[in-house]
């Protein structure tokens, strides 16, 4: 492989990604920002500088394992400490899977601002398309900051509606009277688009979804057009064909659309779904796919896909790992951890993995984790770094290798009504042996699927249920693990796994980690 390196700007920026102006965070002044594009086998360099005002930030690569190289997770308060304002971090991995993964904020709510973009790294050509048209963004959005919904979020009042908009690769169009802004509002400037992709009849087409959404579920779809999916975030799976595909938080999905329709205006939908977002959920997210480049017609196709009514994951079924695995002779102990959201305090909503009432979250930034482990010291690392150690709980064994997973039962125990959660994990991708919704855990293997699950690096956790994944003990590291939902994260639904610590790179022996990434947290600020 090669080195290809990147330069990165975090700023800040009025953006008007609607035709409303705002306050954004971006990468390079772009909302997606660049397009990060390795082949499979590269090194990869990225120097990240912060050119925010006051507020400290990290890049997280979302999806890319870091393969025995946890201390470049971009993960404040596990990893390392903030980049602080006017300064820079050279950010360094191995592109050791191919597909779409993104790249985002990781600190405080800079993702849902706007601080996010694609990580596109090529691989075999397997599929069978004309023209790869990159990444297609799916996200929510609104005309206010995210830092202005948290004061509703954090203190759970019920009667919030969910963004009210939404953007496709950064872009749509808007009514500022329909949201909440009225057209004398001086931010209400106008000169939204919407994307769009121009088709040529008969041509195959790669799109690479991405929900980057703070908040909602989308359904992708396009008028009159079928598609292939054939990569469930970076693991590519048994091609299957479908009308509309499922993305939930943090997920992508690569799907080829084949220009096979009566050519003419297409909608191209990121569709709410319903069951999700309890109020008025916005119909307006869009694109347009034309065969005439010169067309402006505002397309008047119908869309026929029948609406999902959950946010759970695309059907096991579908989702095929084209590599199999067989778990059948697995035997060992399971770990179990469970998953709470509970009213804290003045109402606030706090969430929990593995901790008693009240129990806080990784977020303290001030005292990256992974300085604790690396000197040996576990005892430590602060109560508020939540942390789990996973051990050897299933013993894997076949012909030719020996492997070791960890197996983990996930429980969402939330005393009110629930919804799912996107879980994403860092430094692995992992199977889902199941996942069902309003049903405790039976303490049995019984109705796991053990042969050939969906592998991923982000499943939903089904409301009031539970979720068994396992994953093979081969990155020593400390990984975060957590809701992919901005404002859950933030309110501490999230926990670092450590995982064999004696072999984390640098541990115990002389290490400069200190140096390079935690020198001392300091001359940042986290409330934008
Ligand atoms: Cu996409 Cu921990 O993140």
């Amino acid at each position: 492989g090669r080195t290809v390196e990147y330069w990165l700007t975090v700023e800040e920026i009025d953006c008007a990604p609607d035709g409303y102006r705002r306050k954004c965070m971006a990468a390079n002044g772009t909302i997606p920002g660049p397009a990060i594009i390795a082949d499979w086998g590269d090194d990869v360099v990225v120097h990240v500088t912060n050119n925010l005002a006051t507020n400290g930030t990290s890049i997280h690569w979302h999806g890319i394992r870091q393969l025995n190289n946890t201390q470049y997770d971009g993960v404040p308060g596990v990893t390392q400490c903030p980049i602080p304002p006017g300064q820079s971090m050279t950010y360094k991995f191995h592109a050791s899977q191919y597909g779409t993964a993104m790249y985002h904020g990781h600190f405080s709510l800079q993702n849902s601002m706007g601080l996010h973009g694609p990580l596109i790294i090529n691989g075999p050509a397997t599929a069978d398309y004309d023209e790869d048209l990159g990444s297609v963004f799916l996200s929510d959005w609104d005309h206010h900051t995210a830092f202005e919904h948290w004061s509703t979020i954090a203190t759970f009042n019920v009667t919030f509606n969910g963004l009210p908009t939404g953007l496709v690769n950064g872009m749509n169009t808007g009514n500022c009277t329909a949201t909440n802004a009225t057209a004398l509002d001086p931010n209400c400037i106008g000169g939204g688009e919407k994307y769009q992709v121009v088709f040529e009849a008969g041509k195959k087409y790669r799109l690479r979804l991405i929900n980057i959404a703070t908040e909602a579920w989308f359904q992708f779809s396009i008028d009159g057009h079928r598609m292939t999916v054939i990569q469930a975030d970076l693991v590519p799976i048994v091609p299957y064909e479908t009308d509309s595909v499922l993305v939930n938080m943090g997920q992508r999905y690569d799907v080829i659309v084949e220009a096979n329709a009566v050519p003419g205006d297409y909608w191209l939908r990121s569709g709410f779904v319903s069951e999700c977002i309890p109020n008025g959920a916005p119909e307006n997210i869009t694109g347009i796919v034309r065969y005439n480049k010169n067309s402006t017609k505002i397309p008047t196709s119908v869309s026929t896909v029948v609406q999902i009514e959950n946010c759970l994951d695309e059907p096991a079924a579908r989702v095929v790992p084209w590599v199999p695995v067989d778990l059948t002779n697995m035997n060992g102990g399971i770990q179990l951890e469970n998953v709470t959201g509970e009213y804290y305090l003045n109402k606030y909503l706090r969430w929990s993995i593995n901790q008693p009432s009240g129990g806080f979250m990784w977020t303290n930034w001030s005292q990256p984790a992974l300085g604790d482990v690396i000197s040996g010291d576990l005892g430590a690392i602060p109560r508020s770094n939540n942390i789990f150690q996973v051990g050897v709980t299933a013993y894997y064994k076949n012909a030719s290798s020996e492997t070791e997973w960890v197996v983990l039962v996930i429980e969402e125990l939330t005393p009110i009504p629930g919804i799912s959660h996107p879980m994403h994990l860092h430094g692995h991708d992992f199977l889902v042996l199941a996942a069902l919704p309003n049903t405790r855990w039976d303490g049995t293997t019984n109705g796991w699927q053990l042969t050939n699950p969906p592998r991923r690096d982000t499943a939903s956790l089904p409301q009031n249920g539970h979720m068994v994944i396992a994953w093979a003990l081969d990155n020593p590291g400390l990984w975060l693990l957590h809701c992919h939902i901005a404002w859950h994260s933030s309110q501490g639904f999230g926990a670092a796994v450590l995982e064999s610590p004696a072999l984390i790179p640098g541990s115990g022996a002389t290490s400069d980690w200190e140096n390079d990434f935690a020198p001392v947290c300091e001359n940042w600020n986290d409330w934008y």
